[in-house]
């Protein structure tokens, strides 16, 4: 169902006249869920499957056909109609994406928690990438602990092309704010959803926002006596999911791990933070024999959409494509007398 760079609109109430909750439910069963699944599906066969009048079904299926394809993908006011509802924004990470149920979708909060070098940064510069490169959409970057590398994400575009125009508008297309503590983060957060994220701080709209960490700004503040930091979590926590929707933004944070009573990994921020995110993906080492260092593991361990506790396995740096030469973009040797 997923190909990368690709948006899909959800099917959702009041999408087009006649496409009630009841049909939406009865076409989801049919693991129908998309304007593109609807179209492409045999409405006699599906109206039979889903027990659904096929008059009825035929009727939404026209409305939205014009809606949607009658105009050339490219029509820029297509694309400002599609991308005003629901989308599912690749991770530009295959395995990512089957346990995300095709990727990250706006309007929500996800999460990838994990401890030091599981691949949360990583992850986080693939969809960095995969937004500004093969959706042509705008992205906002927090960095909280100064891991943000442009040289890692100039690497990862030359694995997806070898135009460096091209490379060049990608990396346009990601505004980074640098944020050290909560207050900084809380005030930026502020600005962005009193309209920065529409206009000003990135010239358009953005499509995700990225917190890489949440909890290195968040973490400290916790536990003592006093709730101040308590407190503060939760206004990120609004803020956070304010934008998601009055934006309708996919956000996506990333949360390091403590371990629990019986020694198990678990995410951090606690109970109270772990309400905040609709999916949470946990980040581990591949542990088994043989396995390459760059090998991680992604669980689903929070997720309204797809059975939690599945997993998946995926390659922090994966064979490149183009002619990239991994190791050396951006990079610059220091002379001794410079
Ligand atoms: N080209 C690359 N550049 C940087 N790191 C790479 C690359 N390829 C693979 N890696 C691996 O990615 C890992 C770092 O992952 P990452 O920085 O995403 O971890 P993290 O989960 O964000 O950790 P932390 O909690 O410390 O921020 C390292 O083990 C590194 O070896
Ligand atoms: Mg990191």
């Amino acid at each position: 169902m997923t190909s990368t760079g690709s948006v899909m609109v959800l099917l959702k109430e009041g999408l087009c006249p006649g496409l009630s909750e009841d049909l939406i439910k009865a076409l989801r069963e049919e693991d129908v869920r998309t304007v593109e699944d609807l179209v492409l599906s045999d409405p006699e066969q599906l109206a039979q499957k889903c027990s659904v009048s096929y008059k009825a079904l035929v009727a939404v299926r026209r409305v939205l056909l014009a809606q949607h394809a009658a105009f050339p993908v490219s029509g820029a006011d297509l694309y400002d109609e599609l991308l005003s509802s629901t989308s599912i924004l690749s991770t530009g990470i295959a395995s990512m994406d089957n346990l995300l149920d095709s990727g990250l979708y706006t309007g929500e909060i996800t999460e990838l928690c994990g401890g030091p070098g599981t691949g949360k940064t990583q992850t986080c510069f693939s969809v960095a990438v995969n937004v500004a490169h093969e959706l042509k959409q705008k992205v906002m970057y927090i960095d909280t602990n100064g891991g943000l590398s442009a040289a890692r994400l100039l690497q990862m575009l030359q694995q997806k092309t070898i135009n460096t125009a091209e490379q060049m508008n990608a990396l346009q297309r990601i505004s980074v704010l640098r944020v050290f503590d909560v207050f900084a983060l809380l005030s930026c957060l502020q600005r962005l959803r009193a309209g920065g994220l529409q206009k000003g701080d990135v010239g358009g709209s953005v499509k995700a926002v990225i917190v890489d960490s949440v909890s290195a700004v968040l973490s400290h503040m916790l536990g003592g006596k006093q709730n101040e930091g308590m407190s503060l979590m939760m206004q990120v926590a609004t803020e956070l999911k304010v934008i998601a929707k009055d934006f309708n933004v996919a956000v996506l944070v990333t949360n390091h791990v403590t371990r629990d009573g019986n020694n198990q990994v678990k995410a951090g921020l606690g109970q109270s933070w772990s309400h905040v995110p609709r999916t949470r993906i946990l980040l581990q080492r591949a542990e088994r024999p043989g396995a390459s260092s760059n090998l991680r593991t992604a669980a689903l361990v929070k997720s309204t959409r797809q059975p939690c506790y599945t997993m998946e396995e995926f390659d922090l740096s994966p064979p490149s494509r183009g002619e990239a030469r991994p190791g050396s973009a951006g990079k610059r040797k220091l002379d001794v007398d410079s």
